[in-house]
């Protein structure tokens, strides 16, 4: 069997009547007396094996016994239209191979603890719902690239060791580097920002680091986020341009993963209805929005993760809160020259999810920006570069960071960001 005559299930559509070869799994296996069925899934689709002891030769046919759930197989055989088939088409087994037995594959179509299949990612991801989900972060992640490399942003790979923290002590990965002390990035932003004056429009895509001692269904220590930077806009031009990023990956999910939003059993029409523009509330309105429905916040104290969802489920689209108090936020972002005690940023909060982009307008005042520096007790001198980007040309500018995983949970109605990447990192999973 040579992979140039393997047929992809996803294109049988074009082979009824022909005879072809297809190669996956088996996904379930049943016969009785002389007729049996086999669903294979090769990746790009499944298809219904229709085996019949007299087309086989009696090998073959004593082969059916060898197949169970997950083994790898090869069929040959006719294509024929079947409507109640999955995946809607048959093919009438001529030739049957058994490349690879499965004995006792861990997962059964049957509920599994979390861990159990978290402990089996390996092979979990196999499973229908993960497939779906995984599927769907692909289409998202290739949407973000043609949204970007559409309006002209150039991507700029950022570095993961790096010398300066990037937003805040807490939660820092460091490691021996030689002599000296590095740290797993929590952020590319810095980096975009000295690449704004070479390209204006810029940004990066890669994983990020955080030492997440928590254990929620929003927070993984290893994620991936998206970072654009543009020069010469302001905190109100970041917010309009993250508006029309969610809603160009959302339409495009919609366009393009209907089945698989289906089969995770996702109400669409949430998703439909999100349109330009999302609403706006200062961090101020929110706090007395909060305290008017329940909440115990005070002026002054970030937005926990009940605040977030009860806010966000005041408006019927995501919503941007708005110029957050100075120290609640990173050290980088812009002071609000009418309200000084603040900084022009923004979260976007959806439904059912909270946050999913932080971003800000940055400070591009050498003076405050150093201020801002003593005043975290950062260490100076990691930062001398950047502020030559103060020194040499200032300008400003603004950006904003996308949590990948966070951003496909939301979209497939998944609860637990742990189901969106394919190999989850958390304070107790390094394995596999
Ligand atoms: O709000 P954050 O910390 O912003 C930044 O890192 C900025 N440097 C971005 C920028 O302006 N260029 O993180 C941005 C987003 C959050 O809104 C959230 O979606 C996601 O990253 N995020 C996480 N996702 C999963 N696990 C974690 N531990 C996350 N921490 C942040
Ligand atoms: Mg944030």
């Amino acid at each position: 069997m040579n992979y140039e005559e393997i047929t992809e299930v996803r294109s049988l559509d074009k082979q009824v009547g022909n005879t072809v070869t297809v190669a996956g799994w088996a996904e379930s296996i049943r016969s009785h007396g002389k007729v049996g069925f086999l669903v294979l899934r090769d990746g790009t689709g499944l298809v219904q094996g229709v085996l019949l002891k007299n087309e086989l030769s009696d090998e073959e046919w004593e082969l059916i016994d060898s197949i169970t759930q997950e083994s790898s197989v090869s069929l040959t055989g006719e294509v024929r239209e079947e409507a109640r088939a999955p995946g809607g088409f048959e093919i009438s087994v001529t030739g049957l191979n058994l490349i690879g037995s499965s004995d006792g594959y861990p997962i059964q179509p049957k509920e599994h603890g979390v861990e159990f299949l978290l402990d089996h990612r390996h092979l979990w991801l196999r499973s229908s719902s993960q497939r779906s989900a995984l599927r769907v972060r692909h289409e998202v992640e290739q949407a973000i690239h043609d949204f970007f490399y559409e309006r002209d942003f150039v991507r700029i790979d950022t570095p993961i060791l790096t010398g300066a923290i990037g937003e805040s002590v807490g939660t820092l990965f460091e490691l021996n580097y030689f002599e000296e002390s590095a740290y797993l990035a929590q952020t590319g932003q810095l980096y975009v920002e000295a690449a704004c004056p070479a390209f204006r429009k810029v940004y990066c895509f890669g994983p990020t680091f955080r030492a997440e001692k928590s254990k929620t269904r929003r927070h993984l220590t290893e994620f991936w986020m998206i970072e654009p930077e543009v020069a010469f806009a302001n905190s109100n031009d970041n917010m309009i341009l993250q508006e029309k990023f969610i809603c160009y990956i959302v339409d495009r999910v919609l366009e393009r993963c209907k089945p698989e939003l289906q089969q995770l059993g996702r109400d669409t029409s949430e998703l439909e209805a999100i349109a330009i523009p999302f609403a706006r509330i200062s961090y101020t309105e929110s706090v007395e929005l909060l305290k008017d429905k329940g909440s115990e916040i005070e002026w002054g104290s970030d937005l926990g993760a009940p605040d977030e969802m009860l806010l966000a489920d005041q408006f019927d689209r995501p919503v941007f809160v708005h110029d957050y108090p100075k120290s609640v936020k990173a050290f980088y972002m812009k002071e609000n020259p009418s309200d000084p005690r603040t900084v022009l940023c923004n979260d976007l909060l959806v439904q059912g999810y909270g946050e999913l982009i932080g971003g800000s307008q940055r400070e591009d005042n050498i003076d405050l920006l150093l201020a801002r520096i003593r005043e975290e007790n950062l260490p100076e001198e990691a930062y001398d570069w950047y502020l030559d980007l103060r020194r040499y040309g200032t300008f400003i500018h603004s950006g904003f960071g996308l949590g990948l995983e966070r951003t496909v949970a939301w979209i497939t109605g998944r609860s637990h960001i742990r189901e969106l990447i394919p190999f989850p990192r958390l304070m107790n999973r390094l394995s596999p």
